[in-house]
């Protein structure tokens, strides 16, 4: 999968991007808000990409004025309330997750990676809902996610994670019909329409 933006290449991670990610992925205001602890070492960061950032639909974010990874963007199966809900619509569903270094937070990056990653879930994979969730308190992340048209779905309560926290995590999510309409809306406010005369009531 190749994906370009103005700013952003997605790409592969590699064994050689472990000192950079180190850089970005023992600061603790990334990795707790995403699920996950700082990493603690060079080292642990190589063993993350070895096991788990190339396993799976996981992207490094190189921006491309430094040439280097500065975040990153992953595509999971949905957990399994999100799963019963797409297979009750017998609808195909994938969840997005994402995260950056603090130094690049509030240039709008993860916006222009999560618009370019969207139009992959809907266009190449065939999908027709994205989820996408944040736990209570990351409004960084709540405000990605409606930048980018996901509304509130429900509220996952309960939530474990690795380091014994127990979370609660809201779970927002776009379906492909909400996506067609932005992404017309958009075209059309590009030859100079209103979007005001695109969307309907509501939307
Ligand atoms: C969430 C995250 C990816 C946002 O990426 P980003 O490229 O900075 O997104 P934006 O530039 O659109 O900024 C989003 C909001 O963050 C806030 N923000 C931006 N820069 C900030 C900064 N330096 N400090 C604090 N808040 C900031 C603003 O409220 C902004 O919303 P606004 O544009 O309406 O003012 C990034 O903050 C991050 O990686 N956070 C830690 C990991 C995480 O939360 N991952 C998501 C798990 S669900």
């Amino acid at each position: 999968m190749t994906i370009e933006t103005e700013r952003l290449l997605f790409r592969p991670w590699r064994e050689e991007d472990a000192e950079v990610l180190y850089e970005y992925a023992k600061d603790p205001r990334v990795g707790p808000a995403a699920g996950w602890k700082p990493h603690e070492s060079v080292e642990e960061s190589r063993e993350i990409i070895r096991t788990v950032l190339t396993q799976g639909e996981n992207y490094a974010l190189v921006l491309k004025e430094l040439g280097h990874p500065v975040g990153c963007v992953g595509l999971m199966t949905p957990s399994l309330h999100e799963r019963e809900r797409d297979e009750a619509d017998g609808i195909k569903g994938i969840t997005v997750g994402y995260w950056l270094g603090v130094p690049f937070w509030g240039r709008g990056l993860m916006p222009e990676a999560v618009e370019a990653l969207l139009e992959y879930c809907f266009q190449t994979l065939g999908c027709g809902r994205v989820w996408c969730g944040y736990f209570d308190g990351n409004e960084k992340s709540k405000r990605v996610q409606e930048k980018c048209g996901f509304r509130y779905h429900h509220t996952n309560r309960s939530i474990a994670l690795a380091d014994g926290v127990i979370c609660t995590e809201q779970v927002s999510c776009l379906s492909r019909e909400r996506w067609e309409q932005r992404a017309a809306a958009h075209t059309s406010a590009a030859h100079g329409e209103s979007e005001d005369c695109l969307l309907p009531a509501g939307m």
